[in-house]
Formats: C-alpha cells, sequence, structure tokens
C-alpha cells in the first residue's frame, strides 16, 4: 500500500521533474545531467521546486554531482526544514544574465544570486558541499572595479531565524562569497573559502562575508582566501562573535563600512573577534566610517558620508597576523579622501579593545587610530598588543615602529603608545602593489605640518588639539 502510493508519488513527480525524488516530508535532488548522458543541464527547477515541497517541516538533499545553476534562486520562508548539500552547485558563466536578473539586496545597491532563509533551518556541506560560483570571468569582466552593479554575492541568508549552517566550502566566488541580512540567530561553522584570480584581474570585492541589519551572529572555524574584507561587520548588527579563523589575502576583519547613508544611522555594539590568524593581508582588526559630509563617489553606492551613528563594544583578541599591512586602524574618512571634508565625521566610536594582539606588520605603522575630532573615542584599549616589523623579523634594518593617534580621550591611559599624529586621510591600504604583500619595504609616513599640532597627548576636551575645518 504504502510502496504503491510512494511508487505513484515517485513517478508523478518524476514526470514533471526528472530529478526530485519525494519520499513523505524528504525531498532528494539529483543533477539532472545524469539523465542527460552528462550533458550540463539547468538544475534550478529541480531545487527550487524541491524547497517548493519539502521546505516546510521536511528536509531537502542535495546529492553527489555536479548542479547547474542558471537561474536566480529565492528560498526564503523555510521552516523547520533541513538542507544537505553532498555535491557541487556551479553557477553558470552567463554574465548578462546575472547582470539583469540578480536580486537586490538593498544595501549598498548590491545584488545576489540567491536569497536563503526561514526559521529552524540548518544547511549542512559535511566538508564536501561546494558552491562554485565560476568567478574567474566576474574578475576577468570586473576589471577591477569595485561594487559593479548586478555581479551577484553568491549566497544571501536574508529573514532567517535560528538558522545553522556548517561544512560548506565555497570556490572562485562571483563577488562576495556570503551576506547575512536581517536575521537573527545564524551559526556559520565550518565554512572553507577561496577565491583567487589566475588572470591580472584581481578579484575585487570577494569579502568572505558581511553582515547587517542582524543580530547574535556566530561565525566558527573559517579559513577565507579572497581579495577583500574577511568578516566585515556592518550597520546595525549587534552581538557577533567570531571564532577561530584564518584569513589569508584578505582586507582583515573590520566593522564597517558605517555611516555611508544620510537618513540611515548604523549602529554596531557588542562585537568580538578572536582566535584570528591574518596572513598577507593588507588590513587587520580595524573599524571605518565614512565622513559626515555626504559626497559622491565612483564607487560603494553612488554617495557616501553623513551616516552617522555609533560602534561601541568592539573587541579584537588573541590575533596573529604575518605580514599586514595596516595591523590596527581607526578611519573615519574611508573611500572619501576629499580633505576638504574628510575631518567631518560624527560616527561615534567608543570602547574599542585590541588585547593580545602579535606578530608582523609590512610596513613601519603598527597602528594608525585616527578618530572624529568631532567625536574623540572614549574607552580605547591596547592589552598585550605586540607587534613588530616585517624587517625586524627578517633581520633587516626596520623604522621604528610607529603608533599614530588622534582624537583619543585619555590617551595616556589606554596603553596605546602613541608616538606620531594619525592623519585623517590615511589609505585604506598603505602599498601599491594591491593586493599582493610581496616587496619588502619601510614606509615612512609624512604628516602634514598643518596636522602636527599638539594632539599626541591630546587633554581632555581636546583644547589646541583640533586639526582641521571646524565645521
Ligand atoms: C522571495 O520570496 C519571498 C517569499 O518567501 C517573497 O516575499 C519575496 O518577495 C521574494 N523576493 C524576491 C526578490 O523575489
Ligand atoms: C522554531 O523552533 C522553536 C524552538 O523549538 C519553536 O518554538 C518555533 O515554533 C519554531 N518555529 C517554527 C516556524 O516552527
Ligand atoms: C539558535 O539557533 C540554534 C540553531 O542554530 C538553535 O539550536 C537555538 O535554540 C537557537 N537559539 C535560540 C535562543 O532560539
Ligand atoms: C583561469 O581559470 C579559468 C576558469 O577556471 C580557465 O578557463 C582558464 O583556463 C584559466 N587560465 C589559466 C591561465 O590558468
Ligand atoms: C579552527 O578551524 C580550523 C578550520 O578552519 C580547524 O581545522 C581547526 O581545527 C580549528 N581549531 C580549533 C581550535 O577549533
Ligand atoms: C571547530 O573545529 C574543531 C576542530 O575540528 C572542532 O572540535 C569544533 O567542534 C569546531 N567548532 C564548531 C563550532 O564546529
Ligand atoms: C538601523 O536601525 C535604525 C532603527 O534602530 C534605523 O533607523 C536605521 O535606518 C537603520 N540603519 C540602516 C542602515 O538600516
Ligand atoms: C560587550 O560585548 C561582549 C561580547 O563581545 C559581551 O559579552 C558583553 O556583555 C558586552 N558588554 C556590554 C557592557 O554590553
Ligand atoms: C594570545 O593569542 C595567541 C594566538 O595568536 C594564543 O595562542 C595565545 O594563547 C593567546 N594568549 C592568551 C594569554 O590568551
Ligand atoms: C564603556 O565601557 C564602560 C566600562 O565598561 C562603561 O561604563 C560604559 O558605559 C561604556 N560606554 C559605552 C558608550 O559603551
Ligand atoms: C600624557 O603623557 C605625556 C608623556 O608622558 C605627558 O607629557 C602628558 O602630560 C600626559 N598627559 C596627561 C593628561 O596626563
Ligand atoms: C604570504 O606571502 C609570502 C611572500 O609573498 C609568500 O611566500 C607566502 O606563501 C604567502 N603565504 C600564504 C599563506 O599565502
Amino acid at each position: 500500500m504504502l510502496l504503491t502510493r510512494l511508487t505513484l508519488l515517485l513517478s508523478a513527480v518524476l514526470a514533471v521533474r526528472a530529478f526530485v525524488v519525494n519520499e513523505g516530508t524528504t525531498c532528494t535532488v539529483y543533477p539532472e545531467s545524469l539523465t542527460h548522458f552528462g550533458k550540463p543541464v539547468d538544475d534550478t527547477p529541480s531545487i527550487l521546486h524541491a524547497f517548493e515541497l519539502c521546505g516546510k517541516n521536511g528536509s531537502v538533499i542535495l546529492t553527489e554531482g555536479a548542479f547547474h545553476i542558471d537561474q536566480v534562486m529565492n528560498t526564503t520562508g523555510l521552516q523547520n526544514c533541513d538542507v544537505e548539500l553532498h555535491g557541487e552547485m556551479i553557477w553558470s558563466t552567463n554574465v548578462p544574465y546575472w547582470l539583469s536578473h540578480s536580486y537586490s539586496v538593498t544595501y549598498a545597491n548590491l545584488s545576489t544570486a540567491w536569497f536563503f532563509g526561514g526559521e529552524n533551518v540548518t544547511f549542512k556541506g559535511f566538508g564536501k558541499g561546494r558552491f562554485n560560483g565560476n568567478g574567474q570571468v566576474w574578475y576577468d569582466e570586473n576589471r577591477n572595479n569595485s561594487n559593479q552593479p548586478g555581479r551577484p554575492i553568491a549566497f544571501t541568508v536574508l529573514n532567517a531565524k535560528n538558522l545553522w549552517m556548517d561544512g560548506v566550502t565555497w570556490s572562485q566566488a562571483q563577488f562576495w562569497h556570503s551576506f547575512i541580512s536581517h536575521s537573527q540567530n545564524v551559526t556559520m561553522s565550518n565554512i572553507y573559502m577561496s577565491s583567487l584570480s589566475n588572470s591580472t584581474w584581481f578579484t575585487v570585492n570577494t569579502d568572505g562575508t558581511d553582515m547587517w541589519n542582524s543580530k547574535d551572529i556566530s561565525y566558527y572555524n573559517w579559513t577565507v582566501t579572497g581579495g577583500d574584507d574577511c568578516i566585515a561587520i556592518k550597520g546595525n548588527s549587534t552581538n557577533v562573535h567570531a571564532k577561530n579563523i584564518t584569513c589569508i589575502h584578505t582586507h582583515g576583519m573590520p566593522v564597517g563600512s558605517v555611516g555611508q547613508l544620510p537618513g540611515f544611522p548604523d549602529y554596531v555594539e557588542n562585537v568580538l573577534y578572536e582566535d584570528v590568524t591574518l596572513i598577507n593581508s593588507t588590513n587587520g582588526a580595524w573599524v571605518k566610517a565614512w565622513q559626515g559630509q555626504n559626497k559622491a563617489v565612483t564607487t560603494n553606492g553612488g554617495s557616501g558620508g553623513g551616516g552617522g551613528g555609533w560602534a561601541k563594544n568592539i573587541t579584537w583578541r588573541n590575533f596573529h597576523l604575518q605580514n599586514v599591512g595596516t595591523p590596527i586602524s581607526v578611519t573615519e574618512c574611508v573611500y572619501g579622501h576629499d580633505p576638504s571634508v574628510c575631518d567631518t565625521s560624527e560616527y561615534q566610536l567608543s570602547n574599542l579593545t585590541w588585547e593580545n594582539i602579535t606578530g608582523t606588520a609590512h610596513f613601519d605603522i603598527i597602528a594608525s587610530i585616527h578618530c572624529g575630532a568631532k567625536v574623540p573615542c572614549p574607552g580605547l584599549k591596547f592589552i598585550d598588543v605586540n607587534i613588530e616589523t616585517w624587517n625586524t623579523s627578517l633581520g633587516k634594518p626596520s623604522l621604528p615602529p610607529l603608533y599614530l593617534c588622534a582624537n583619543i580621550m585619555d590617551q595616556n591611559s589606554t596603553g596605546i603608545p602613541c608616538n606620531g599624529f594619525a592623519p585623517y586621510n590615511m589609505p585604506n591600504v598603505l602599498y601599491a602593489d594591491h593586493p599582493d604583500l610581496q616587496t619588502t619595504k619601510t614606509l615612512n609616513i609624512v604628516v602634514p605640518e598643518a596636522q602636527r599640532d599638539n594632539c599626541l597627548f591630546p587633554t581632555p576636551g581636546l583644547d589646541g588639539c583640533y586639526a582641521g575645518d571646524p565645521n
């Protein structure tokens, strides 16, 4: 009886969608290529069908083998659904299709190839499930541009609650590997990501992950090789924990960018990054905020600055750095760099802690911390920060390590050995041969005369320390 029903159901389903096998609440998806003599066929309809049938109180199992993804997918609104990926999902190289069909994620006019979300959802890859974005076509087509409209984020968690993703590998992501937006209680563990270009064009914007408007988010056991931020915490993020993360060739662990859009303040609170290894990365433990005045920019969403907000209680702990461009930094003029507005930020930072940070800096700059003149930072702390220059580590001559500071409240009790003034327009990336930190160099930062003042050890209230346009 049961068998008959099953067989009927099976044949009915098989007739419509060749390769979803539906048994009770479980949908098993097989690659369409199996019925097409190995020829790649779009698996998107089968996968979407499986989520329709089994996305509520069910399981969706993608078997071993190669799944070809030729279309955007929106699998949100799942409930009590367990997803397994045993094989590889391969996104098509049809660049014009993706440029015109990717879903908008709202943030900075970016878009995605896949929205995934719901309540009480697991996504398990068992260390073998893989997303292959076929990124090389994107790196070549993008030609080093930043945030190309329509270039899709590989995987976006949207409107999720109680979601656990484990054991998934990304290779050659189209753009950011992943994004968590408007979600709560999401954990992503045992994640491997790697995107490298084999041409003269860089991978640009292949962030490991970003989060926005979300809370209670954890990242455990990640290894990311990419060409941009490793784990970036954007606006309206609360209670974030990243632990045991290795980042190679990235832009490190930033809070930001924040403060970009007027009318949409960015609040960030309770972030802990710990047990992090950063190798050959441009930046380390940092905050990137926008200036206070909105200005047109060619990248990052059309214009930026004046968004305001605050970030507080952020900790970077147990970091080991190997050859990092700017190990520790705070900028309040990210991406803008128009000197007439650079020191106008009203983005308030407080209670930032850098603890047990060791290893090597590529240049002689260990830290560059420029808090906005209008919003000096209270509660900054350095505890056991011990970084040497790359040259020193190689036994070569080196300039003395620089700790550049500006507008830090109670500076003498922060533990930061300030010995220079941090310019408001410090470049985010300090070397020209982006993204490889291959040559050994010393860099002598020239601080403009106008900014020198006696700001090294500002008194509370900052009298005599202000060094820019007072408006
Ligand atoms: C995605 O699906 C959800 C339903 O789960 C729907 O509300 C939403 O509008 C869809 N988004 C897009 C971009 O199609
Ligand atoms: C999700 O799980 C929680 C805890 O088990 C339960 O209270 C809640 O009803 C579940 N949500 C849905 C949509 O079933
Ligand atoms: C958070 O999600 C996990 C699944 O990843 C679940 O086990 C846990 O109960 C959730 N926590 C709360 C407070 O709902
Ligand atoms: C670069 O990667 C692409 C896509 O994987 C491949 O088709 C191409 O042959 C590779 N080129 C080189 C020079 O390895
Ligand atoms: C940290 O994560 C890596 C995978 O990225 C794993 O191999 C390693 O065992 C983890 N270490 C600890 C202490 O959990
Ligand atoms: C991290 O990796 C270690 C070593 O493989 C493992 O014991 C631990 O359970 C992992 N943590 C999580 C959250 O999966
Ligand atoms: C952050 O949340 C606040 C409400 O708490 C909202 O006013 C603001 O627009 C949000 N910012 C962004 C960038 O979404
Ligand atoms: C600061 O954030 C940590 C998590 O990183 C949290 O445990 C702690 O309670 C927060 N402190 C305050 C005062 O909110
Ligand atoms: C400092 O961080 C390193 C990792 O970089 C870790 O091995 C060490 O145990 C940490 N020290 C303390 C006192 O936690
Ligand atoms: C900063 O931390 C101190 C001491 O933990 C606390 O009293 C203060 O409220 C915090 N301030 C902010 C803005 O988080
Ligand atoms: C901070 O330390 C410097 C150098 O030791 C000293 O000149 C200055 O007076 C101190 N400032 C305060 C406010 O204690
Ligand atoms: C880091 O860069 C150095 C110098 O180019 C290189 O020898 C090393 O292999 C790189 N390490 C990793 C893990 O990529």
